[in-house]
Parts: C-alpha cells; sequence; structure tokens
C-alpha cells in the first residue's frame, strides 16, 4: 500500500510560457518525475543543488503550484485547494534544513509544539502539557525545556523541536528537506536515529531529501536521483549501489569516502 503516488508531475517556475500570444518554451523546474513511497517506508531523493528536490517537497504541500501531474495521497487525488490542504496537511507534515527560520523565535517550545495541536483539537493545558512532553521525549528532549525560547538551543536541538512538532498531529508522512545538512556529523547521526525510531514506533513514512548519497542511504529504503529536474534513476538502496544505471549515479557513488 503506497501512501503516496506522485504522477508525471512538472512544475515552472516560468510563467511566460502560458502566455497567449507568445510561444515561449517553458523551463521546468521539475519535469515529468514520477514515483511512490510506501506506508512506513523511506524514500530518499538525492540530487545536486538545483536539481528540484525542494520544488518537489513544496509541490507536494501545495506551496508551488503544478503545472501537471498528479499527486495521490493515501488513495486520495489531491486537489491542492484550500480545503484540501487544510484537511491533508495534518497528515503530511514537513522539516527544512533551517530549523531556527522555521521555529518562531518569540514562541516557547510549548507553545511551537502544541501550535498545530491546539489548531485541530481542543485540549486542557495539562493534557497539552502532557502531548508536548511525550512528543520531546521522542526525540531524547525532557520537560524542563518546555518555557524555553528557540535561541536558547543548539542547532540540533532546535531541529528535534521541529521534528517534535511535525510529530503532533500523528502523521502519515513527512517530508524531510535537508534535515540535517547543516549540522556537524555526530549530531546529524542522532538525529537520523531518532527519526529511525519514531519511524518504528508510529509506522511513519518518510521522503527523505538530501544532496548527500550516503545520508540518503542511510535512511532510505527506495532511492530516487534527480538530475536537473528529471528522476533519471530510481531503485531500491541496496540494488542501487550494487548496480548504478545512470552515470551520474555512479560518479555519486564513487564520490562517498565511505559507506559506513
Ligand atoms: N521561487 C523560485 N522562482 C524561480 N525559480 C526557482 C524558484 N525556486 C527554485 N527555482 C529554480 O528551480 C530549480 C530547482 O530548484 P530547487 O530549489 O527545487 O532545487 P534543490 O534541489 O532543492 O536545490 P538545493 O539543494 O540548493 O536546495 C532551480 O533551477 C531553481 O533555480
Ligand atoms: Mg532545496
Amino acid at each position: 500500500m503506497n501512501v503516496l503516488d506522485v504522477k508525471k508531475l512538472n512544475v515552472t517556475y516560468d510563467q511566460k510560457g502560458i502566455h497567449l500570444f507568445k510561444q515561449t518554451p517553458v523551463n521546468y523546474a521539475v519535469s515529468n518525475v514520477s514515483f511512490s513511497i510506501e506506508k512506513g517506508k523511506t524514500y530518499g531523493l538525492v540530487g545536486e543543488s538545483g536539481s528540484g528536490k525542494s520544488t518537489v517537497a513544496h509541490s507536494l504541500i501545495g506551496l508551488c503550484p503544478i503545472a501537471s501531474g498528479e499527486i495521490v495521497f493515501n488513495g486520495q487525488k489531491l486537489n491542492r485547494t484550500r480545503q484540501d490542504c487544510v484537511e491533508i496537511n495534518k497528515d503530511i507534515q514537513i522539516i527544512f534544513q533551517d530549523a531556527y527560520g522555521s521555529l518562531n523565535p518569540k514562541k516557547k517550545v510549548i507553545d511551537i509544539i502544541s501550535e498545530p495541536i491546539v489548531n485541530y483539537e481542543t485540549k486542557t493545558f495539562d493534557q497539552l502539557v502532557e502531548r508536548v512532553s511525550e512528543l520531546l521525549e521522542k526525540v531524547g528532549m525532557r520537560d524542563d525545556v518546555l518555557y524555553r525560547y528557540p535561541h536558547e538551543f543548539s542547532g540540533g536541538e532546535r531541529q528535534r523541536i521541529a521534528i517534535a512538532r511535525a510529530l503532533a498531529l500523528n502523521p502519515k508522512l513527512i517530508i524531510a528537506d535537508e534535515p540535517t545538512s547543516s549540522l556537524d556529523t555526530s549530531t546529524q547521526a542522532r538525529i537520523l536515529n531518532y527519526m529511525k525510531m519514531i519511524q518504528q514506533e508510529m509506522n511513519i513514512s518518510y521522503l527523505f531529501i538530501s544532496h548527500d548519497l550516503s545520508v540518503v542511504s542511510y535512511m532510505a529504503d527506495h532511492i530516487g536521483v534527480l538530475y536537473d529536474g528529471q528522476l533519471i534513476e530510481e531503485q531500491s538502496a541496496h540494488q542501487l549501489f550494487k548496480s548504478p544505471k545512470h552515470d551520474y549515479t555512479k560518479t555519486l557513488i564513487k564520490s562517498i569516502p565511505s559507506i559506513d
């Protein structure tokens, strides 16, 4: 069973292509991209800067308009209307590279993590404290951080807070767009391990995006290689290393210093 099917997705930032009288060629940021994510599994999207990784991510949550193609979430075709977004965005959450930019600096941890909850559910203050403490525990943090502000934490801790918030509504799919790229190696490994534990515990699917194939291969069951807006190769993580088809993939594999 797939949680997500993306079919022939085309995204363009170039609006000139739709001018009535002047037929200029359209530049696709993402062109003809199709892939599926199985329930409880991780699909890794790897590619260099500008290859269209974030564009794919953003189109899934309605942050950028799609030119054509289909997005099917849990068997339901998304139209990305406003109502759609309200209903579906409970089930699809996104984590960005820069947790500092995505956490409101003026809010305390308890308010940051409980915000999605109060948007959808009615809970007493005590219930919220309990729920937020549970979520923090999943990322290895204690409830003594509840009343602290984002600037009081390290980059890794902030990213863990962002993960806790993403988990608040029990999503079915989490899109992680370069979630650990700005962190040092050991912090990165720690966060990836939390993400793995959370996936097992909550049966969440991940779309895990990174320019780093070693990181993607650590996380993903299936890997898609994006190059210049096109998915040039897709295989199980295991198979990709065994028999890469595309030259670009071979180069990516060769550039990894050591796979473990
Ligand atoms: N808002 C925008 N307006 C116009 N063009 C854009 C916009 N966002 C992205 N692009 C272009 O779309 C293409 C894909 O960009 P995208 O950000 O999806 O790549 P990426 O793989 O996420 O790169 P990075 O690894 O640097 O995050 C690039 O050519 C980029 O210049
Ligand atoms: Mg990006």
